[in-house]
């Protein structure tokens, strides 16, 4: 299938994303049972996990835990790693490969307090001998797709260079791909992603780019395909969350969905993959995002994160859907 205008699919180390659309990693939303509700309505080339504590892979059952588990209906899944040194590193990718991933990918784009704190995400983009220790492992103990997720570091004077030269050390470590969010760390998710940047940064190397920040489905694209036409492939984070069936509808824009339907779908699966309360914590983070296909999408929010237990949860938004709520005209992610 290569259904995509624009986007043709795109080879990874041999490995063909076709269409190259992807769901961006997001903490505590892309587990299994999310990932297995995309997959429901199709429609992208690869799936990203939520990040994963390199560590905690070596406490977890690999094929049983709910965080690292895979479907085989979920397709390509690649699992994004927070690796903080490289001690027993060859002992977790060993673990990692009996799941069988269709690529790893560093994360080096958190800018997440408790994160840097242990030395990973943006931590990490500032420490370049402990980055290339890193990265020169993985790429010895992993033989498939490499890719590493940054931002463009903090907005100080010199931070195009010091991308540059990070760039140009994942070229030298075998890195194959680049995932590039166009915001500064400090910046969490104010401004718009730097669209624009892409056709500079394209020219400045040899690995495709897999652009992520502020696509909401293919009229954004194709609203944006003069910044975006330099990259390789298309990441789409917060609105998937809001709307599962996103990659569905970039071929079919006339998708009809019910909405109350899908939720309830999705809170299944997740009670099926966690414990009541593992389970709460999760609807409760994607909660917002869901609410904002919405007019009045802030009270499915606030009656989901008010409530005490996961029953609770599912009954108030039974009740919210009974009253029929409005469909927002044009969903939203802007400020959350
Ligand atoms: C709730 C949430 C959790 C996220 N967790 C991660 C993560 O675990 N790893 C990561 O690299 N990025 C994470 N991100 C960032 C997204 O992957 C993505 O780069 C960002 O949301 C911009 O894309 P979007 O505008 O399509 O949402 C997270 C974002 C959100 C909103």
């Amino acid at each position: 299938m290569n259904s995509v205008p624009g986007l043709k699919a795109l080879s990874i180390r041999g490995n063909l994303i076709d269409p190259p659309l992807f769901c961006a990693p997001m903490a505590a939303i892309t587990h299994s049972a999310f990932r297995r509700l995309l997959s429901d309505f199709g429609g992208y080339g690869a799936l990203f996990t939520e990040m994963l504590s390199a560590k905690m892979i070596l406490h977890e059952n690999v094929l049983n835990s709910p965080w690292l588990r895979r479907r085989p209906e979920e397709g390509k899944v690649f699992y994004q790693l927070m690796v903080m040194d490289t001690v027993r590193l060859p002992e977790i990718m060993e673990r990692l490969a009996l799941l069988k991933p269709d690529g790893l990918d560093l994360n080096i784009a958190c800018a997440a307090h408790t994160v840097m704190r242990q030395g990973g995400g943006a931590d990490l983009y500032y420490d370049m001998v402990r980055l290339r220790e890193i990265l020169g492992v993985m790429r010895r103990n992993y033989g498939g797709c490499f890719t590493v997720k940054i931002r463009l570091g903090n907005e100080i004077n010199d931070w195009f260079e010091k991308l540059v030269e990070r760039i140009r050390l994942f070229e030298d470590e075998g890195v194959d791909a680049l995932i590039i969010h166009p915001r500064f760390y400090e910046e969490k998710f104010r401004r718009s992603a730097r669209h624009s940047l892409y056709a500079e940064l394209a020219e400045r190397t040899r690995l495709p780019i897999i652009a992520s920040g502020d696509i909401s489905g293919y009229d954004s694209y194709s609203g944006n395909y003069a910044s975006l036409e330099p990259v390789s492939g298309i990441m789409i984070g917060r609105i998937a969350a809001a709307c599962p069936w996103i990659f569905a509808a970039w071929h079919n824009p006339e998708l009809k969905v019910d909405r109350a339907e899908v939720w309830f779908r999705l809170c299944d699966y997740i009670a099926g993959d966690f414990t009541p309360e593992q389970a709460l914590i999760r609807v409760k983070i994607i909660a917002p995002y869901f609410g904002r296909n919405f007019v009045f999408g802030h009270e499915f929010f606030k009656r989901i994160q008010s409530s005490s237990d996961f029953e609770t949860a599912r009954q108030r938004a039974h009740n919210f859907f009974q009253a029929s709520p409005e469909l927002a005209k044009r969903v939203s992610i802007d400020g959350i």
